[in-house]
């Protein structure tokens, strides 16, 4: 039994980061593409380099237009296949007893209820595919308790819990739904972080760099290009039986600080 390979695409915060990645390899592979992002400029600067890709500016924590996003990302498509559920922020990085109530609102706003919006909103298109499947961006912060980062930490967590709710709901529709857990992926996001651990920690940016390096057991961090080539395996035949999984790429990290 064969079914197509996917290839309708819709990807949250595709606009930069790892949804940029995703986009660009999938596209790659011959899929139809929308990456929906917050910053229209950085869509601009995608449908520049790939053409091919169509976009939306969209406030994922805007119930309403995330609504408005999904009906544009299928009539752009001509369907959905394939959901990336990639956008989520960090917040600030406070204790638990500091930490502002308003940020860890907006945290759980973006990471959590923007997921679960975006998804309530597609699972009719994806009814209609015969290879749906839907992929969320956890985090190695989503397999470990992660000091200073309460609210991005359970959001990332909470993903799991939805993930294999989600599979279970949508198995008998054929949907799969499996979750992507990053660590420490190489570019800007992360080197603030590196910044951060530094300016309270004392030490300097090398040395909490090696920090880093020494809690995996893979001496380099993660390229985005990595985790996007395994978005696009688990959207493809080559994975149908598998849903419900969570994919740790952190170079075997031991924890998440
Ligand atoms: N970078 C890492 O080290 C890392 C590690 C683990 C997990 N993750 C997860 O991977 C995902 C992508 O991370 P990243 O580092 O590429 O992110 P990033 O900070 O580089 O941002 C990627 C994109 O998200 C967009 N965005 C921000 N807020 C948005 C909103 N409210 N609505 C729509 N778009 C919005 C930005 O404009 C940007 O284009 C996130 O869910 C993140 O938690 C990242």
């Amino acid at each position: 039994m064969t079914t197509p390979s996917p290839h309708k695409v819709l990807i949250t915060a595709g606009a930069g980061g790892i949804g940029r990645a995703i986009g660009l390899a999938f596209a790659a592979a011959g899929a139809r593409v929308h990456a929906c992002d917050i910053d229209g400029a950085a869509l601009d600067a995608l449908r520049a380099e790939a053409p091919g890709i169509t976009t939306s500016v969209c406030d994922i924590a805007d119930r309403d237009a995330v609504r408005a996003m999904v009906q544009e990302a299928a009539a752009a498509l001509g369907g959905l296949d394939v959901l990336v559920n990639n956008a989520g922020i960090a917040g600030p990085s406070a204790s638990v007893e500091t930490f502002d109530p308003e940020a860890w609102d907006a945290v759980l706003r973006v990471n959590l209820t923007g997921t679960f919006t975006v998804t309530q909103a597609a699972i009719p298109h994806l009814k209609h595919s015969a290879a749906g499947s839907i992929i969320v961006m956890s985090s190695l912060a989503g397999r470990f308790g992660y000091p200073n980062r309460s609210a991005y930490s359970t959001t990332k967590w909470g993903l799991i819990g939805f993930t294999k709710t989600l599979s279970r709901e949508l198995g008998a529709s054929g949907i799969r739904v499996n979750a992507i857990l990053p660590g420490a992926v190489d570019g800007p996001r992360f080197q603030k972080v590196l910044e951060g651990r530094a300016s309270t920690s004392g030490r300097t940016l090398a040395q909490e760099e090696a920090a880093a390096l020494a809690n995996q057991s893979i001496q380099r961090f993660v390229d985005p290009d990595d985790i996007a080539a395994v978005a696009v395996f688990l959207a493809s035949n080559a994975a149908r039986s598998i849903s419900g999984q969570i994919v740790p790429i952190d170079g075997d990290s031991q924890s998440a600080s």
